[in-house]
């Protein structure tokens, strides 16, 4: 799942495919494009310009544009080589007039002030540190009300649980989560509004034991074709060590949405 804003690649083609294999094509986090519905859930995107920090295979900048309305999406990410899978979806597509990928290295953004509308990510935020100089950067390049709209990894509050501990330790990476309550402190401390937050946890309860059926059994064959038996069975391990840890409430998906002051 998550990479690190360390200066190491972490989705090599493998990873990518395993992660695909949960997902769905183009998806390198849960929930396909309902999961995007439901974190765009009454937000008009018609016209906006909107930058997506994380954007991995792009695949929710184009969805945006194609079916949310966005005027201009901008992906950007810390991997060349997503940056280029990505820009290559949105030429096959027939959007890159629209929607388009920047690589970029971890730390300020490199945009003026005040210059999108929206500001989004999807559960790429884990991987990033800073998370105060991170939303401080969504707050700097955000017009005035503009939107922050984000879907992250959060934790529950330490200590972990056994089970957190072990799935931590078994995935590639460097993982950086805060609580809900926590995030909300931080984005209200840099003056956003309007904060609202949605758990997922439950509803991910449930996809996480669908994720373990599916590499378990009917996916189980293509996997160990794709990876060979022994990375197969390491990854359905991986996946039920992830499952635990969501159910054990430490490893919560959540959804923040707030509002730049005007
Ligand atoms: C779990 S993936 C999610 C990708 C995509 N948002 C999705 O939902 O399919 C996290 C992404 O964040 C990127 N990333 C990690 N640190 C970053 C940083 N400091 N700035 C921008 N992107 C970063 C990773 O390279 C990766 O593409």
């Amino acid at each position: 799942m998550p990479a690190g804003d360390k200066g190491e690649a972490v989705y090599s083609d493998d990873f990518i495919a395993k992660l695909e294999l949960l997902w769905g094509e183009g998806f390198l986090s849960p929930g396909g494009s309902s999961e995007i519905a439901e974190l765009f859930r009454g937000v008009d995107l018609t016209g906006a310009s909107v930058l997506n920090i994380g954007s991995g295979l792009g695949t929710m900048d184009r969805i945006l544009a194609r079916d949310h309305g966005a005027a201009r999406v901008l992906g950007v990410d810390i991997e060349a080589q997503l940056i280029e899978r990505a820009g290559a979806a949105a030429q096959r597509e027939g959007l890159a007039d629209r929607v388009s990928f920047q690589l970029v290295a971890p730390g300020p953004l490199p945009f003026p002030d005040n210059c999108f509308d929206v500001v989004t990510s999807k559960d790429a935020i884990i991987c990033i540190e800073d998370k105060r100089a991170l939303y401080a950067e969504a707050a700097r390049v955000l017009k005035p009300s503009g939107r922050l709209i984000v879907s992250d990894w959060l934790g529950g509050a330490p200590p972990y649980s056994a089970e957190m501990h072990a799935w931590m330790g078994s995935a590639p990476g460097h993982y950086f989560m805060m609580t809900p309550e926590d995030t909300v402190r931080l984005v209200g401390s840099l003056g956003f509004m309007e904060i609202e937050t949605l758990d997922r946890n439950d509803w991910y309860c449930h996809m996480v034991r669908e994720e373990v059926a599916q590499i378990s059994g009917p996916k189980r064959v293509q996997m160990a074709a794709l990876f060979g038996e022994a990375e197969a069975r390491a990854w359905i391990e991986r996946v039920g060590k992830k499952a635990a840890a969501v159910e054990a409430g430490d490893l919560r998906p959540g959804h923040l949405r707030a509002r730049k002051a005007g």
